[in-house]
């Protein structure tokens, strides 16, 4: 089998328009040319803004449409011509069938097991340990029809970890999940990374990404706009540091000694100063030493840019 979990190469799709209503409109590139390879146990971050084409690259490495030219390639299967056997390799969360829809919870997990091979004792046994982790229980026996959107979400989510697929796709995998359960699967995800599987995930929500991936595309309009982990990607901001200092005494000319500087962001509160600025790292350290000298400083913490500050300077 590749070492590599997904290989994508000079990779389009375009959209032609159909039906008579659509006549006069334009092809869409909604993948418009992008490559990237994908190492096997990585937890892979494909980002952007809407209409980026980040499902559409899923749906193609998926087999569920595809690609107008340019090929892709899971665990070494090519996705047009070895479709059943990357299938084969692969759990995807992205929207449900209508199959999916007239299942009960419970069964909905059993089935998909099944399809994966797994032996009957065994689905029943993860199928509990799986339901109280997405605390579906109650649910179990209603049709997921029937369910609220997050709740139908999660039973999605949850059908990845009734099975041992080498690689997971998932498409903004967090969408209605509340705060503790997305602690809860992003933690799962992390462990079962670390036992070689691959995940693949879209999000537009950057602190997700920059808390979960080992490995990131940004992408816009179809094409690759920056790519790395997050070191990598932390680089191409120029030097943006977030500063937070806790001072005994709060200096009172504070907002003064700072203007050289001239913050991005600058807030006081009691005797706690954030500020932003841009500027090399020997330059705030030292501006950091120097106010370190007009009052006892308590605390310091310098931060390079977030992911979001990245987005928004790569989408200018
Ligand atoms: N089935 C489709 N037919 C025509 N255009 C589509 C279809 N699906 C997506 N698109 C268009 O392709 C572009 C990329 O969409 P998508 O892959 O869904 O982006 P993302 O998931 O990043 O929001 C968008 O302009 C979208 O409107
Ligand atoms: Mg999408």
């Amino acid at each position: 089998m590749s070492e590599l979990a997904l290989q994508v190469e000079n990779l389009v799709k375009v959209y032609e328009p159909r039906g008579l209503r659509l006549r006069g409109r334009m092809p869409v590139r909604a993948v418009d040319g992008l490559s990237f390879e994908v190492q096997r146990g990585q937890i892979f971050g494909l980002l952007g803004p809407n209409g980026a084409g980040k499902t559409t690259t899923l749906k193609v490495l998926n087999t569920l449409i595809r690609p107008t030219s340019g090929g892709a390639s899971v665990l070494g299967y090519d996705v047009v011509a070895q479709p059943l056997d990357v299938r084969r390799n692969i759990s995807v969360v992205i929207q449900e069938s209508a199959a999916e829809l007239f299942l009960s919870t419970l069964d909905n997990l059993l089935t998909f097991a099944r399809f994966h091979s797994v032996p009957v004792a065994e689905a029943r046994s993860r199928a509990e340990k799986v339901m109280d982790l997405f605390q579906l229980r109650e649910d179990a026996a209603r049709k997921v029809q029937d369910l609220s959107g997050g709740f139908r979400r999660r039973v999605q989510v949850a059908k990845v970890f009734m099975v041992d697929t080498p690689v997971v796709f998932m498409d903004e995998f967090s969408t209605g999940m509340d705060p503790i359960l997305k602690r809860a699967v992003m933690s799962l995800l992390r462990e079962e990374a670390a036992r070689g599987r691959t995940f693949v995930l879209t999000t537009q929500i950057l602190s997700e990404a920059e808390e979960l991936c080992d490995d990131i595309l940004i992408m816009n309009k179809g094409k690759q706009v920056a790519r790395g982990d997050l070191h990598a990607l932390k680089l191409l901001s120029e030097n943006v540091y977030d500063v937070s200092l806790t001072f005994e005494k709060l200096p009172e000319d504070i907002e003064q000694l700072l203007a050289p500087l001239a913050p991005r962001r600058f807030s006081v509160s009691g005797n706690n100063v954030e500020f932003s600025v841009k500027a090399d790292e020997a330059r705030v350290l030292a501006l950091v030493a120097e106010l370190a000298k007009r009052e006892r400083v308590l605390r310091v913490e310098v931060s390079g840019a977030s992911l979001e500050d990245i987005f928004v300077e790569l989408m200018k």
